[in-house]
């Protein structure tokens, strides 16, 4: 089978990766990839959002499968566009897809359903926005109701940067139509949680848990990112939290995407905050996420291209989703600035000089003339399997120094956190 990856982050070459060591597999390409995807597919130079390139690209190609990866794509309804010239394709519909794509229709659908979640409000009018601030407590959290590329959602800790955010978003339009509606939130306190699910028609079949480690600076501190490091299984998920969430989450979603005549096939990830009155909500999102296929994918002993057909045709079991015992970690290095401003074009060295248990992917690299050199915020993911989280961590650790960019930084307590 010819299969077409869309994206090109540390998620896309995890994805690369895997599909490669299935027998059913002949060919790989990546659109628009990067320096690791080029050594195990064909990298493409379309881009995620460029949707007509990547149709003609897969008709022409006669691709097999599609399997989509970033969110934008699906949201623009790359899926709906390929099924129409009946191209087969792994992601979910435009439709399915509003569950990232605004943050007012999740919420709406988790109190239809009674979902836990946080309280909430939701705005359109700034006045009424700014007014409303005195009657939450804080911190309180603000969500632009659009994609803001993981940048919309802001903690704060006083009604004055209440007020600063509202307008930010709001009148600034900081993030474009993203902002124009607004929500405001109860701050849950807890401890976060990633839960990817394979969604087969509707049923859903979770992966193993994650642990994501979202801020910069070790023992949590600084701004948020996409997430700079990860574990997975998460060691919170007990049996009684897994019936909890079985019951209390992912039965209600399922009703809901039932009764709303929704026709969910593909990945659901569900952002949680274990709270003390139990599991709750933060998000969905419509995709793998990264980093938690970098550390899900390498656990992962099932062809994931069964796993592909199954979930699309609907007979996706829990038995087909079979997982190594060993624990996996990976710490991504990121540029010198990240979140926020950072230079690319970095020369990376060392790789070569990694021992053979270090599973590498990519995140923001780019290759040219036999070298490689920074291409993003986040660079490349240093990953290992061990029969504990500490010995992955051990080798990660060795290793990672090896690795050199200018600027180069990566937290050093990934995996250590002490309820882990
Ligand atoms: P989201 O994109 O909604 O997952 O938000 C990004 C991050 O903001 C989450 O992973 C949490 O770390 C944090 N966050 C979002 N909503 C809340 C909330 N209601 N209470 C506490 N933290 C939150
Ligand atoms: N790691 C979080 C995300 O993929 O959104």
């Amino acid at each position: 089978m010819k299969v077409l990856v869309v994206g090109g982050g540390g998620r896309e070459h995890a994805l690369c990766w895997k599909i490669a060591q299935s027998k059913k597999v002949s060919k790989i390409y990546c659109a628009p990839g990067n320096g690791g995807t080029k050594e195990i597919a064909e990298n493409i130079d379309i881009g995620a959002e460029d949707i007509d390139g990547l149709l003609d690209f897969a008709l022409k190609e006669k691709i097999d499968l599609t399997v989509v990866g970033p969110e934008a794509p699906l949201v623009m309804g790359i899926v709906d566009r390929f099924e129409e010239k009946g191209l087969k394709i792994f992601g979910v519909n435009k439709e399915a897809a509003q569950l990232e794509g605004s943050k007012a229709y999740a919420k709406a659908f988790m109190e239809k359903y009674n979902i836990p979640t946080a309280q909430y409000r939701r705005y359109t009018d700034k006045e009424e926005a700014i007014k409303a601030l005195d009657d939450f407590n804080y911190p309180l959290v603000i969500k632009a109701d659009g994609l803001c590329a993981g940048k919309g959602v802001v903690i704060c800790h006083t009604k004055e940067e209440g007020i600063d955010v509202v307008n930010y978003m709001m009148a600034d339009r900081a993030f474009g139509s993203a902002g124009e509606r607004i929500i405001i939130e109860e701050f849950l306190e807890g401890i976060e949680m990633s839960l990817l699910c394979f969604v087969s028609k509707g049923k859903i079949i979770p992966m193993e848990s994650a642990k994501d480690y979202k801020q910069i600076f070790e023992k949590d501190e600084g701004p948020n990112t996409g997430g700079v490091g990860c574990f997975s299984p998460n060691n919170l998920f007990n049996k009684e939290l897994e019936n909890r969430i079985g019951e209390e989450i992912l039965s209600r979603i399922e009703t809901g995407l039932v009764k709303e005549n929704i026709d969910y096939s593909g990945v659901l990830f569900i952002g949680l905050m274990i709270t003390k009155d139990g599991p709750k909500v933060l998000e969905f999102n419509v995709r793998f996420g990264d980093p938690e296929t970098e550390v899900l994918m390498p656990r992962l002993k099932s062809d994931i291209m069964d796993i592909f057909e199954k979930t699309m045709d609907g007979s996706l079991t829990k038995e087909d989703l079979v997982w190594s015992e060993k624990k996996c970690l990976t710490v991504v290095a990121t540029s010198k600035g990240y979140p926020g401003a950072y230079e690319k074009g970095k020369e990376i060295t060392g790789l070569d000089l990694l021992d053979d248990d270090i599973i590498l992917f990519h995140n923001g690299t780019i290759e040219k003339e036999g070298r490689l050199y920074t291409n993003g915020g986040r660079v490349i993911s240093v990953t290992a399997l061990g029969s504990t989280l500490e010995e992955a961590r051990e080798k990660i650790y060795k290793n990672i120094n090896r690795i050199r960019f200018d600027g180069i930084y990566f937290r050093r307590d990934i995996g250590k956190i002490k309820n882990n």
